[in-house]
């Protein structure tokens, strides 16, 4: 006999628990830069329309999938369509994207960490100077830290996650938010930083392209951590009684609060350290742009609060972003580890090894990426273009594989579960559901438009990324 399963607390801690996933370095780091390359406001004008219009049902239905068979994703899924090995396969896909996401989340992890340790220690200046990121990258330093987060992510996973997590993201959420708030403020005072809010508020449409619809929608998925088998496992712990559109979307805006408000942070900034910027350089922007920029507004804030103020805000703030990137590390592993406990029949410390081994491997092999080892930094090429490691595991799962997972959760419950079962999961808790407009725009959208955009982005990516040809032609 199964053990009945956990359940959170309340529909505060799941939402605290989910939004705990769901934030982490998508929003902090991965939105602002996504943004900045994609022409600002245009891009969050479609990032807005991608999250509540396609990833809001998504979100929903793989919840409810979730819950209803109080599973992991390959349960859930061989469950629902009763052991068919083609959907199995699917919910296999769901543990591989993880755990390969898993492996480059926890080299982002690692600089952060790396990060807090030198805020820490008093060494802002260093951090602030343009090339400082590259040389700390590729440090030994690197594996030091690397060592310790792993040691980390290993015993909260090992120690069991759902309530740890939920006590620590009740806490720690709420810092984060009210830090991040305070950090707009002050960056907003700065000279020039409107002419940042501006382009990052108001669309210029002439920037919209193929590639900015590929980028909102892989940033939308991944931020809300979609196609990936958490919304799965943690409706796998939801009580009948609970209210699923109500939680979900109480997620989904947390998520877009917070990634909204940090690119309300990192844009005015770089109009204020660069009152010149051409927004068309812009374009290149990566993740070094948020490393660089961050110690700098951290050391903007001496003026006003002295060199000491400066590096406790700067250690603070590295803290809670660590937190938030640790508790969305732990979520993507925990599902590659329920998927062994739960199917495999493997004892969680041996699963944890297991995965340990293997994704150790794969994260010292991304870590050498960036310069440390030519086989790894150039590994291959395709589109024109050489890839390191690192790279080609963004580019595939990252940009190409989440869009198809999703796709394959809107085919999956329009035509093998069937809409009127997804209904009868989403009354459960939820009195005014049957009948309403969401119910109809639910079954309508996830078995039409929703699938459509998916697959038409999922070849785009696909014939752009890797032969560099653009199907939709501009
Ligand atoms: N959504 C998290 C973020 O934005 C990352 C994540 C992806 C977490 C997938 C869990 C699963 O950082």
């Amino acid at each position: 006999m199964n053990a009945p399963r956990e359940k959170f607390s309340s529909r505060l801690g799941f939402v605290l628990a989910t939004a705990g996933s769901a934030v982490g370095i998508g929003n902090l780091v991965g939105f602002p830069v996504n943004a900045a390359k994609s022409g600002g406001g245009a891009f969050l004008l479609v990032y807005l329309v991608f999250v509540f219009f396609v990833c809001l049902p998504v979100l929903m239905a793989e919840l409810a999938m979730g819950r209803h068979t109080r599973s992991n994703p390959v349960g859930a899924y061989s469950q629902i369509s009763q052991h068919q090995q083609f959907w199995r396969l699917t919910g296999i896909l769901k543990i591989i994207t993880p755990f390969m996401i898993g492996v480059f989340y926890m080299v982002i992890t690692v600089w952060l960490f790396g990060y807090l340790v030198m805020s820490l220690s008093g060494q802002l200046e260093y951090l602030a100077s343009p090339d400082s990121f590259d040389s700390y990258i590729n440090s030994p330093y690197i594996f030091v830290a690397m060592l310790l987060v792993g040691a980390m992510v290993f015993l909260i996973l090992n120690s069991g996650v759902q309530r740890g997590i939920e006590r620590a993201a009740k806490v720690l959420m709420p810092s984060l938010f009210i830090m991040l708030l305070v950090l707009v403020i002050f960056v907003l005072s700065l000279d020039n930083a409107i002419a940042g809010a501006r382009f990052f508020l108001v669309p210029d449409m002439t920037k919209l392209n193929a590639g900015v619809i590929n980028n909102a929608l892989s940033q939308a998925f991944f931020s809300l951590s979609l196609g990936m088998g958490i919304l799965i496992t943690y409706g796998s712990y939801l009580d009948k009684r609970d209210n699923i559109v109500k939680a979900g979307s109480m997620v989904a805006l947390a998520d877009t609060t917070v990634a909204f408000i940090a690119g309300l942070m990192i844009l005015p900034a770089v109009f204020y350290f660069n009152p010149q910027v051409n927004t068309d350089e812009l374009s290149d922007s990566s993740v070094s742009l948020i490393f660089v920029l961050l110690p700098n507004i951290f050391l903007t804030l001496q003026d006003t609060i002295g060199y000491f103020g400066a590096h406790v805000v700067a250690t603070v703030f590295f803290l809670l972003v660590f937190f938030a990137a640790i508790t969305s590390l732990v979520s993507i592993i925990e599902v590659p580890v329920a998927y062994l406990i739960d199917e495999k029949n493997i004892h969680r410390k041996r699963a944890l090894k297991l995965l340990a081994i293997i994704g150790g491997a794969l994260v010292v092999m991304s870590a050498l990426s960036f310069g440390l080892l030519t086989t790894f930094t150039e590994f291959m090429t395709y589109a024109g273009q050489s890839k390191s490691f690192f790279d080609v595991i963004v580019d595939v799962f990252y940009d190409t594989i989440l869009p198809l997972n999703g796709l394959m959760v809107c085919l999956f419950v329009s035509f093998r579960w069937k809409h009127h079962h997804l209904s009868q999961e989403l009354r459960l808790g939820n009195n005014s559901y049957a009948g309403s407009w969401l119910e109809k725009y639910m079954s309508f959208s996830l078995s039409s438009f929703i699938p459509v955009i998916l697959l038409l982005i999922f070849c785009n990516t696909v014939a752009q990324k890797f032969f560099a040809y653009s199907l939709l032609g501009f």
